[in-house]
């Protein structure tokens, strides 16, 4: 079997997608969980996780050559730069967002997933109809998302995939253990006027920091 584990040698060469077969992309996939479930289950689609923590993408591609799982690939990189720049347009079926960091303090919400950048990349690259499914612990983070899909006409609010413990990711498995509440969404994408996206152009505060990509969230110090 072929490493599971992207190998990028050219950050703006677009990655080899195999546009006959439906497409899964999970950002944030950590170590894998769900996503490697997903692709056990699913042979005749291809899943996509993009994970930018080095362990969590070697612990994910340790799940895919053990289940033998030649459908599923991870790539570690940055998931809006990939959005932006190395996806297939109008492709992907379904994306999944499960408890990304939230950014609690307002001085590092320029930091989040979510905003009209990402909304951008993420309707170029779904297909007219596919579905962003999110869940997260935060409430707060939660209400942030719902508005900013609200605020934006080509994406419609559909009912959210149900969440039973075989779905569970490995952060929803501990939030659940201590009782915490999770929220979840999901949108669809719709037709609309597909101009190109515009470069990026990350502001300063946003760009990655050395401090920030090693307290990326609230659990984890010491994972480079
Ligand atoms: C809180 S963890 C959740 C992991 C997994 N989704 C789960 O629910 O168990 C968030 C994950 O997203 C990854 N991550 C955060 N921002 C990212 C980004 N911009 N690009 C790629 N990965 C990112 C982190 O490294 C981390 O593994």
């Amino acid at each position: 079997m072929t490493d599971p584990i992207i190998k990028i040698t050219d950050p703006c060469k677009p990655l080899d997608i195999d546009l006959s077969r439906p497409l899964e992309i999970e950002v944030g996939c950590g170590k894998g969980q769900f996503l490697a479930k997903r692709a056990k289950e699913n042979p005749d689609c291809d899943f996509l996780g993009i994970e930018r923590m080095l362990e969590r993408v070697r612990l994910f591609a340790g799940k895919c050559l053990r289940g033998g799982l030649s459908n599923a690939r991870v790539l570690r990189l940055e998931a809006l730069y990939t959005f932006h720049y190395l996806l297939p347009e109008h492709h992907a079926r379904t994306v999944y967002v499960f408890f990304p960091d939230p950014w609690p303090k307002k001085k590092h919400h320029s930091h989040r997933l979510f905003g009209p950048l990402f909304l951008n990349a993420l309707w170029k690259r779904l297909e007219v109809g596919g579905k962003l499914e999110f869940a997260t612990d935060h409430k707060e983070y939660f209400e942030t998302v719902c508005e900013c899909f609200a605020g934006d006409s080509r994406f419609e609010r559909v009912e959210a995939m149900p969440r039973p413990k075989e779905v569970w990711t490995e952060f929803e498995t501990m939030f659940r253990s201590q009782g915490l509440p999770v929220y979840s969404a999901a949108w669809r994408s719709l037709e609309a006027d597909d101009s190109p996206l515009e470069p990026l152009k990350i502001p300063p505060e946003a760009e990655p920091r050395e401090g920030i990509a090693r307290r990326c969230c609230r659990f984890c110090h010491n994972e480079g």
